[in-house]
Parts: C-alpha cells; sequence; structure tokens
C-alpha cells in the first residue's frame, strides 16, 4: 500500500511536468497516434458527465461515453439512443482501429477492452489512467474471432463507481466465418447489456453506503437493459440473435424464461460455440456474456414472454448460505429481503407483428481449436490462484492488487501454455464469517478454455443452484468460481510479452484490491 502511494506521487509528478509542455504541443503524452499505423475505424470516445431521462420527473445524472467517428463505415458505431451507455462498436476480424479516449471527467480513468487481445499498452491498465482533461490513443488491430467483447473503464480503486455510473458500452466483433452463417442480422441482432442499479427519491444513483456493501459487492433493486429501466423487446415472429452481457457490478442472475422454453445457446465470452446448447436456466456471472438464438415463430401476435432472474442461494454468509441471518441484517446489504425469495424481471419481449419467415439454427456453428491439456508447460502441477480473505479484504494467494508488481509465481513465458487452477477455499473473515463468496475472475489479454470444475465443499447449496447453468463451452474470459468450487483452465500466452491483470469481476472486489498483474516474458 505504501509504495503504491508513493509510486503514484512520483509518478503525478513526473506527469506533471511532461503534460505541461505536452499541453503546448496540443496533444496528450500518453500515447501517440503514430503515423505508420494506418486504422480502417477510427474513433473519438468522451467520458463526460450528462444527465439522461430514466424515469419521470428529475433526470439521473451519469457518466457516459460519448461516441464519434472519424474514420471508416457509419455501421462501426450505433448510439443507443437515450440511454447511459456507450455506443455499440462494430468491427471486423483483422481491421486496424484508433480510438481517441478523452477524458472529461472529474477524476482520472482509462478504457479496458474486456475479452480482446491485444498489446499491454492497449489494454487499459490501470497504471496508463489520465487526468480529467487528458486523453489516450489506442491503436491496436482486432485478432479476435467474431463475438461480444465489451470496454469499461479500469482506474484503480474506481472501476466500480465509473461503471456504475454509466461508462460501459459493447464492442463487437463479426469475421468471414461467422457471416458465412447467416445468422439473424441487422435488426434481428440485438444486445442485451443487463445491469442492476438504485435510486434514491429523485432519481439518483445511489452507489456503496457501508462497509457490507464494499464486502460483498454492491447490489440495485432495478434492472436496467441497455440503460433503461423496464425495457420491453417488440418482436417479429422469427428468430433473433440475443447476445447478452451481465454488465452489473457484483449481481449474478439466474436467467430463466417465464415460460420455461429452454435456451439455446450459440456462444460465450469469446464466440460461437461448436453447436447449440440447451439450458433450462443460465448463470450469468458478472463481464459474462451469452449469446442466444430465440425463435419467436410459434408465438401470437400480442403474446409477451419475460426474461427472468430466478432467486438462488448465492453462498455468501448474508444470504443463508452459510450463516443465515447473520449479525449485520439484511438492511446492510442493501437488498430488500423479499429479494431473496422472488423472481425479477429482466425484460420483456412483445410480439408486435406476425410475419413467415422460418429458419432453423445451423447444426455446426463452427469448429473450436481445442487447447490440450498435454501442451501444457505444467500439465501435472497446475499453478494455483486460491481466493482468499485478509484483513477484512479478498485477495488471490492472499495478496491484494499492488500496480507494478508481480510475485515470481505469476510470471508466464511467451507461447506457453499452462494450465491454472482457480480455488475458492474457505478462510477466516471477518467477524468470524467464513470467507467465501462466489467470485467472477476474469484474466486479461486472452481468451480461456475451461476444463473442469469440481466441488467438494460440504454446504454446497449454492453450486447446486447454480450449476446446471453454467455455459463452460467455447473460449472464455471470465467464469464463475462459487464458494468451494475448484476450477481448471487452460490459457496459452501468444503474441504479446507484457503486464496484465487478473482479478475478480465482482467490481466492488476488485475496487479492494482483489486484482493482481501476471507477466508474459
Ligand atoms: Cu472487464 Cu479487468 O475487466
Ligand atoms: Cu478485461
Ligand atoms: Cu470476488
Amino acid at each position: 500500500m505504501t509504495d503504491f502511494k508513493q509510486l503514484s506521487r512520483r509518478q503525478f509528478l513526473q506527469y506533471s511536468a511532461a503534460s505541461a509542455a505536452i499541453a503546448m504541443a496540443g496533444t496528450s503524452m500518453w500515447a501517440f497516434a503514430s503515423p505508420s499505423f494506418v486504422p480502417d475505424v477510427e474513433l473519438k470516445l468522451t467520458a463526460t458527465q450528462t444527465s439522461v431521462a430514466l424515469f419521470s420527473g428529475k433526470k439521473t445524472k451519469v457518466f457516459s461515453y460519448q461516441g464519434k467517428i472519424i474514420k471508416g463505415p457509419q455501421s462501426a458505431l450505433q448510439n443507443i439512443p437515450d440511454s447511459y451507455l456507450g455506443p455499440v462498436i462494430r468491427v471486423r476480424t483483422g481491421q486496424k482501429v484508433r480510438i481517441h479516449f478523452v477524458n472529461q471527467l472529474p477524476q482520472e480513468s482509462i478504457i479496458h477492452w474486456h475479452g480482446l487481445h491485444i498489446p499491454e499498452k492497449m489494454d487499459g491498465h490501470p497504471r496508463y489512467a489520465v487526468a480529467p482533461g487528458k486523453s489516450y490513443v489506442y491503436e491496436f488491430e482486432v485478432k479476435n474471432r467474431a463475438g461480444t467483447y465489451w470496454f469499461h473503464p479500469h482506474p484503480h480503486e474506481k472501476t466500480g463507481k465509473q461503471v456504475y455510473a454509466g461508462l460501459a458500452g459493447l464492442f463487437i466483433v463479426s469475421d468471414s466465418e461467422e457471416q458465412a452463417l447467416h445468422l439473424p442480422s441487422g435488426k434481428y441482432d440485438i444486445p442485451l447489456v443487463i445491469q442492476d442499479r438504485r435510486f434514491d427519491r429523485s432519481n439518483q444513483l445511489v452507489y456503496l453506503n457501508n462497509m457490507m456493501e464494499r464486502m460483498m459487492g454492491f447490489k440495485g433493486d432495478n434492472i436496467l437493459v441497455n440503460g433503461r429501466p423496464d425495457f420491453t423487446l417488440p418482436v417479429e415472429t422469427r428468430p433473433y440473435r440475443l447476445r447478452l452481457l451481465n454488465g452489473s457490478n457484483s449481481r449474478i442472475y439466474k436467467l430463466a424464461w417465464s415460460d420455461n422454453t429452454p435456451f439455446s445457446v450459440i456462444g460465450t465470452d469469446g464466440g460461437l460455440v461448436e453447436q447449440v446448447i440447451k439450458r433450462q436456466t443460465l448463470t450469468l456471472a458478472p463481464a459474462e456474456r451469452i449469446e442466444l438464438w430465440v425463435d419467436f415463430s410459434n408465438r401470437k401476435k400480442g403474446a409477451e414472454v419475460v426474461l427472468k432472474a430466478l432467486p438462488f442461494n448465492d453462498g455468501s454468509p448474508m444470504s443463508g448460505g452459510m450463516m443465515g441471518r447473520g449479525m449485520m441484517g439484511q438492511g446492510m446489504m442493501g437488498s430488500k429481503p423479499s429479494e431473496k425469495n422472488h423472481a425479477l424481471t429482466i425484460f420483456k419481449a412483445r410480439v408486435v407483428k406476425k410475419i413467415k419467415h422460418s429458419e432453423t439454427v445451423p447444426s455446426k456453428l463452427t469448429k473450436l481449436h481445442k487447447l490440450q491439456l498435454a501442451d501444457a508447460s505444467n500439465a501435472k502441477s497446475p499453478r494455483r490462484f486460491d481466493l482468499t480473505m485478509r484483513n477484512m479484504k479478498w485477495g488471490i494467494n492472499q495478496r491484494t492488487f499492488s500496480m507494478n508488481k508481480v510475485e515470481k509465481d505469476e510470471i508466464v513465458k511467451l507461447n506457453d501454455t499452462e494450465v491454472w487452477e482457480f480455488r475458492n477455499v474457505e478462510s477466516m473473515g471477518m467477524m468470524g464469517m467464513r470467507g467465501a463468496m462466489p467470485h467472477p475472475i476474469h484474466i486479461h489479454g486472452l481468451q480461456f478454455q475451461i476444463i473442469g470444475r469440481e466441488n467438494k465443499a460440504k454446504n454446497n447449496t449454492a453450486w447446486q443452484d447454480l450449476k446446471s447453468g453454467y455455459v463452460d463451452q467455447g473460449w472464455k474470459d471470465t467464469m464463475l468460481v462459487m464458494p468451494g468450487e475448484h476450477v481448471k483452465l487452460l490459457l496459452k500466452f501468444e503474441d504479446y510479452k507484457g503486464q496484465f491483470l487478473y482479478h475478480c469481476h465482482n467490481l466492488e472486489h476488485e475496487d479492494m484490491g482483489m486484482m493482481r498483474n501476471y507477466l508474459v516474458r
């Protein structure tokens, strides 16, 4: 902690001297647009304070990314009307993208491209955060396969607050393999960003009131989709491609359709899966994406179907999983007691038009390149990461975040394949509480494959509630690790050396320091 403070102070002094000089040149010192990089798409994203009309009465003050195209097709940027969410960026694999990030917030910020495989300097590590009034230039080639990625701020200790205030957007990649499938596109390809928020009586966002919320993660009692409350999706009687992102700070969703129609999953974090996966419920942890094929063709005009979030035991001490109603009382968690037993409405799909259009989901969506355990340099001894709590702080292997620190066991070799194991172990937490909670673990810089899960914990009712909704297939960058659960994954460190993050995507946990660097060299 101390050396982080000293470091940032030193950096601050350096930066202010340098930025004074550079301000005269009218450009930012943080990263320069390089003349040799010729972008196919060039955008400007400004983070700014504004207000949006979400409810009748007072407008809601938010932070918002405002996008503008500088170069490239208009289709590369779709603004979501009346929403605090940032624009949807749409690009193709192989395209070169330059993005000018301008920080007009009253605090430092930086953008992270969640799920993208890009160089260290483009990844939005908190050490590149820029001060109010400054900017940062990103230049990268899109190497990811088609999929639903996203972007959000990543300044140290402020990520949760800034995402909550409205800073997030989708980054959708398409490629020729995907296009050849002719999946529903245009107005039949619908991104749905799910977030929970809490508002006060004058329609203003409320965030983090107390220590408990910081420990457990913040939950709101209002569900917003694409930045709108009470979201209704008008649909025609035909198949749709729905891209779901859990953009919430800490809320995990156990999704189900109101009429129990099973889900047809076609994609996960890093794009299409090999073939349709059927699920009765879906577990969607913070930052995870899921793509669905949803066919409304058998429904009548006027019919409604609701995507619900079912109640479940999330295993955290306060939810009754391990301790029942604890001494803190329900009120301190910020969630109403009633919420435990009631489903939440995520959104409603309403059939507004009967059309004749039948189409079935392709039986084969893609061929995945599977990483092999035998190729792992540590096949027999997985690199272990225990999700822990110490001194009232969540951590990984008992450590918390330090801006530039990397320990020996956090260094990997370029081009190596490795097996990593995350274990959500019970450790003594605060006031005698067992320190186990669900942790959605995210790794920067790459997509990985999940090869195994087990849970030997005695009391694993929370896991029982959620495991049937896991979709571990395909390429992933975020995965849920429930109390008692051990998850193994394969990763390959390709193309880029440098320092990347891995962390809990419960943003309150992340801001508390449940985040570390790993170094590829
Ligand atoms: Cu989506 Cu490090 O974050
Ligand atoms: Cu990320
Ligand atoms: Cu966590």
